[in-house]
């Protein structure tokens, strides 16, 4: 399929969603970036309703330009307005970083391209402060954040004790008595903390320091300051589309993921209208975006995981010529894969070879991501709250060359198979038994292709298999990092633009 025939086609088909989601199925980097940057062709408007700066979305621009972004939406690069909702939680050092990063790439960004809610929450260097010390609170129960200080700003929020982006520009006077109040609320937290030594150096900044470096930043936000929700609405009865752009995943979800090993915000389809202050009925149609093989990073339970997620962390770290493009990485991936497809290859060289293989380490924080299995299960719990109309499944090109791979079919828990669509709390999550079906591969290297008929027969039986398992179309299959390594399944799209 040209680019054009895909464009067509995804235009045809997408003309019936004029309100999308995207959201992700697993743990995060499912590459939600990619398809939303994809689809942003295809609305007006690109908005993200959750998260803040702990999310990394790496895409490439149509012209083969690397794109990371945390808080933009990925719209950014086809012109779209990008919209930072209220559900999001807003570091504005950050946000004015990533538009002077994007602007290096894009050239000057129009004013209004990026609209900032003015009633969301703000960043301070409070934040990050709270957030180690109930890391360290937590000891071995850690949940091992971004560290964006992405809990406390959450959190405070509702205690009803965060400070909202639009109270910059609410006086200067009143500005500082909002971080008096954030400062005095936690000062008797910090004071103990700085007894007990927890500070680790850190000088806890008065509130009028806050407000000023706050309040130095805020001419560059002015012009992006927005009432998103009365903006999209005007939008929206002038025709404009909305795509909402999900960040982290369902089982990053504050109440539906793993908690505690969660992250602090909605972010399952459900989140998206309550991110963005629009009704309920808005976002009815949610494409899934899921990984072949998910992974994972920071702690909780992964029930399809391969190896120790500890060991995963630190690989790239202790091995970083296998994460650049050369010889010792090509050579590594082919001993590997010939150990593999002998049945010679422990656990930790199938989790190590695939970690290498998709070049698994965080957009945000650069920690190695932990691999698991494709775990039907969990999908089958994802679609059960998500409800997708369809599934993008990204990375599929990194089965090519295996003979076979292990697939989660159900779980075991205490003896009993878990019901299809429904999920055990974390502390039972920790303790199922993942039982495996070993499903064909391929010989042939599909990466980088981007049409149906050219797969291998097994591959594309791969992908009717699993449609059948889990009952919903697969409309998007991702074969590379690049804007164009993408296959549009013919069936799916029929289906959907009927
Ligand atoms: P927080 O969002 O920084 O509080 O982190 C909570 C948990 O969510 C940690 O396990 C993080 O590793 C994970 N997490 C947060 N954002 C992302 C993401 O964008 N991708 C993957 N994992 C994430």
């Amino acid at each position: 399929m040209t680019q054009s025939e895909l464009s067509r086609t995804l235009e045809s088909v997408f003309e019936k969603y004029p309100n999308l989601c995207v959201v992700g199925g697993a743990f995060g980097d499912e590459g939600k970036g990619k398809i939303a940057a994809l689809l942003s062709h295809y609305y007006d408007v690109v908005a993200r309703f959750a998260g803040g700066s702990n999310a990394g979305h790496t895409y490439f621009t149509s012209d083969g330009k690397k794109m990371v972004s945390h808080l933009i939406p990925c719209g950014l690069a086809a012109g779209k307005t990008c919209v930072i909702g209220r559900g999001v939680l807003v570091n504005l050092e950050s946000l004015l970083g990533e538009l002077d990063a994007a602007a290096q790439i894009l050239g000057p960004i129009p004013a209004k391209a990026v609209l900032v809610d003015q009633q969301s929450v703000v960043w301070t260097p409070y934040h990050p402060i709270l957030e180690a010390y109930f890391e360290q609170v937590r000891g071995a129960g850690m949940i091992k954040t971004t560290g964006q200080g992405i809990g406390p700003m959450a959190g405070l929020h509702r205690l009803r004790t965060g400070v909202l982006v639009g109270e910059l520009f609410a006086g200067s006077s009143y500005c500082k008595e909002r971080l008096k109040q954030l400062h005095d609320a936690l000062w008797p937290l910090f004071s103990e903390m700085a007894r007990r030594d927890l500070l680790r150096g850190i000088n806890i900044p008065s509130a009028d320091q806050v407000a000023d470096g706050l309040l130095a930043l805020a001419p560059k936000i002015r012009p992006m300051l927005s009432d998103t929700s009365f903006e999209l609405c005007g939008r929206q009865k002038r025709g404009a589309r909305i795509l909402a752009e999900g960040a982290q995943s369902t089982g990053l979800d504050l109440s539906w993921g793993t908690y505690p090993f969660v992250s602090s915000t909605m972010s399952t389809a459900a989140g998206a209208a309550l991110g963005l202050g629009l009704p309920p009925a808005t976002f009815r149609h949610t494409l899934l975006v899921t990984k072949v093989l998910p992974t994972r990073v920071g702690a909780g339970p992964f029930p399809s995981e391969i190896w120790e997620r500890e060991s995963a962390e630190q690989f790239p770290k202790s091995h970083p010529e296998l994460f650049r493009s050369g010889k010792p990485r090509a050579q590594y991936l082919k001993n590997v894969l010939v150990a593999v497809n002998a049945g010679s290859a422990s656990n930790k060289d199938i989790a190590r070879y695939f970690q290498v293989l998709g070049d698994e380490r965080g957009a945000t924080t650069g920690r190695g991501r932990s691999v698991g299995y494709l775990d039907l299960p969990w999908l089958r719990y994802a679609i059960r709250l998500n409800q997708p109309m369809a599934l993008a499944l990204t990375r599929f090109d990194m089965l090519s060359g295996l003979k076979r791979i292990p697939v989660v079919t159900e779980y075991l828990l205490n003896g009993q198979l878990v019901p299809a669509g429904q999920m055990p709390p974390s502390w039972e999550l920790a303790y199922v038994k993942p039982l495996c079906e070993s499903w064909p591969c391929w010989p042939d290297d599909i990466s980088g292709c981007c049409q149906e008929d050219l797969l291998p027969q097994s591959a594309r039986h791969f992908l009717t298999k699993l449609e059948r398992e889990l009952g919903v179309p697969i409309l998007l299959v991702g074969t590379g990092p690049k804007h164009a390594d993408i296959i549009l399944r013919a069936g799916a799209a029929e289906r959907l633009a009927a």
